[in-house]
């Protein structure tokens, strides 16, 4: 996710605005830029990398004197992560700068229309057409804030954005749709930022932007509205009381659990672009111009790897391929790799930059398989060197326990599945409508049922944390689940447990039960409900504990019923699988575990 950061005030602002970067420096970018008014004209300074590049570069500049600025540090999601796609980013005329966060779903034909017009564009970014959007709405609309609401009446999509125009060189405007985007209210001086942490040392007082509203700040006012209509609105300014480390976690205690709880959100924003408006198509522009596959190999590590076994019963469902997964440390080492004609192999990646995983694409690509990428850093190695990749748009994962990123990972898994099946004749448009309306339905209801899944895994984890060994059961489409679920409470309790298919109980694990050996029962309400059923039968006839994770209506004998919503089959996973993520956390930090940094792990495993 980008940062984004404004000033209006009475300090130099270009090193106060790089100071406010640095503290949105964890969310994750790959370049940064500052602007403000100079003489007349736009001072812009941009650098790849991190910071301190940036720095460099002003240190070799004299120094701006200007009190009005704004920042950036940028997450790429369109175009290479390079200085010419940083921001900020100047309209034709230089006479507008804007630094931006979030999608511009329609920027293509945007860009099309400006450039009949004759407008150029420098970079490949949807940031640079929607500033010149602005500047073309400005051309028949003196008002900036009339000319800033028609453009973005016309661009659709995610954003939180940052303007500022030559003409008034001592004011900045700030609008959000779907991307925080907050306010900070100083003495004699104003702020707008992407989070909280980058103005908290000069101000606790702020105002929240709402979804649609935008804002015209200078050093001692400002005016929000509505963009659709200009209508002015009022709004309570309220006081922070965190400190500057406990707002980068947005209040949570760990970035563990904020990242579980952006999970709505992610899966919202991972459909973005990708979905028709009347939903009944899914829109892989990536993958357009390459055959659907006749068997794809999936290839990953660790939670990758589940959701790539999670990912094979869907699209074997929906699209009818044929679907092998195997772990990289393994695959890259095969005697013998064989590929029929139009069988590709899928390599899924968080980081882009796990070693096994890379090893494994280049192995497959040396055997003559055309390669996918599904990766979270956009240019990373695997990206970069797969013959197609798709984003999963989670925004950088902070936390080493991955929680949203497989998330995503599902989504796009799904959306290839209605894809591939849409052009094979195996899935109907109204069946992909369905699919997608379940969905879409996800993010309101999960926002929803998280708090109470959190309580419910708090009480269950104090409650089994004498455990010193857990199974984690599942059938179907759960069994992938159940050994992430068991991966979870290893790396983060420390805990013993493992994931098993749960039919394979009867064939030697179940020797372990006993009063000491719980089981975490996956079963929804679906067909395969009365098979696993009896397979907590059958630990609990060893005097195990069950914790049964099912939907309502169902009974069962365990020991703890934990009843979450029921959702479409396919789609329970994107409700399992945050209440395993929650138990795990909850145990580990009830067991004074370090949450976000266990111990002997990394965030990517760039070693074999
Ligand atoms: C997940 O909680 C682990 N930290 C680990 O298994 C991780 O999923 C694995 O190392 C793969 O990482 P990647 O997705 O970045 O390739």
């Amino acid at each position: 996710m980008c940062g984004i950061v404004g000033y209006a005030g009475h300090r130099p602002a270009v090193p106060l605005v790089v100071e406010e970067l640095h503290r949105l420096e964890y969310r994750g970018y790959d370049s940064a830029g500052v602007a403000c008014v100079q003489q007349g004209a736009f001072r812009v300074v941009k650098a790849e990398g991190k910071l301190n590049a940036l720095e460099m570069k002003l240190s070799t500049e004299p120094p701006a004197t200007a009190t009005t600025g704004m920042g950036h540090t940028r997450w790429a999601t369109h175009g290479a992560p390079c200085e010419r796609n940083a921001h900020p980013h100047l309209s034709n005329s230089a006479k507008l700068a804007l630094v931006h966060n979030g999608i511009i779903e329609n920027y293509l034909e945007i860009k099309n229309e400006l450039t009949a017009k004759g407008y150029v564009f420098h970079s490949e970014t949807d940031t640079e057409v929607l500033v010149n959007l602005i500047e073309d709405c400005h051309k028949s609309e003196p008002d900036l804030m009339k000319a800033f609401s028609m453009a973005l009446c016309k661009a659709h999509g995610a954003y939180a954005i940052c303007l500022m125009s030559i003409e008034e060189p001592d004011v900045f405007y700030a609008a959000r749709m779907s991307a925080p985007l907050i306010l900070g209210v100083g003495t004699g001086e104003n702020f707008v930022a992407s989070d909280i942490p980058a103005f908290l040392p000069y101000t606790r007082r702020v105002v929240f932007l709402e979804n649609g509203e935008m804002a015209r700040v200078d050093k001692s006012s400002f005016r929000v509205c509505r963009i659709a209509d200009l209508s002015p609105v009022e709004h309570s300014i309220e006081t922070i009381e965190w400190d500057v480390q406990s707002a980068q976690k947005g209040g949570y205690r760990h970035f563990m659990l904020k990242e579980i709880f952006e999970q709505p959100d992610i899966l919202r924003d991972s459909m973005t672009g990708r979905v028709s408006a009347s939903r009944d198509s899914v829109r892989l522009h990536e993958l357009d111009d390459f055959p659907v596959p006749a068997r794809l190999t999936i290839v990953a590590c660790g939670t990758s790897s589940h959701a790539g076994m999670w990912g094979r019963h869907i699209l074997e469902s929906m699209a009818r391929v044929p679907v092998q997964v195997e772990i990289a440390s393994e695959y890259r080492y095969k005697e013998r790799l064989l590929f029929s004609k139009d069988e590709m192999v899928l390599v899924i990646s968080q980081s882009g930059e796990t070693a096994d995983t890379l090893a494994a694409l280049r192995r497959a690509r040396e055997c003559g398989a055309a390669v996918i990428g599904l990766c979270n850093v956009v240019g990373s190695s695997i990206a970069r060197e797969a013959d197609r990749v798709l984003y999963t748009q989670a925004g950088p994962e902070i936390s080493v326990a991955s929680t949203k990123a497989m998330c995503s990972q599902m989504l796009v898994l799904t959306l290839m599945a209605l894809y591939w099946g849409a052009r094979k004749g195996t899935v109907s448009g109204g069946e992909i409508a369905a699919v997608v309306q379940d969905i879409l339905s996800l993010p309101e209801m999960l926002h929803k049922e998280l708090p109470g899944m959190h309580e419910k895994a708090k009480m269950l984890s104090r409650k089994y944390s004498q455990a010193k060994n857990f199974f984690y059961l599942g059938r179907g489409h759960c069994y992938p689940l159940a050994l992430e679920g068991a991966l979870k409470l290893k790396e983060l309790s420390y805990i013993h447990a493992e994931g098993y298919a749960a039919g394979e109980m009867k064939h030697g694990p179940i020797a372990l039960v006993d009063s000491v050996f719980p089981a975490f029962a996956i079963c929804p309400d679906d067909a395969l409900l009365p098979k696993v059923k009896s397979n907590i039968v059958e630990v609990q006839a060893r005097q195990g504990k069950v914790i049964a994770l099912t939907n309502p209506g169902v009974d069962l004998p365990a020991e703890d019923v934990w009843v979450v919503p029921k959702v479409n089959s396919l789609m329970a996973g994107f409700v399992i699988l945050p209440a395993l993520q929650l138990f795990s956390y909850e145990m580990a930090d009830y067991l004074g575990k370090d949450v976000d940094q266990p111990r002997n792990l990394a965030k990517s495993v760039t070693v074999e």
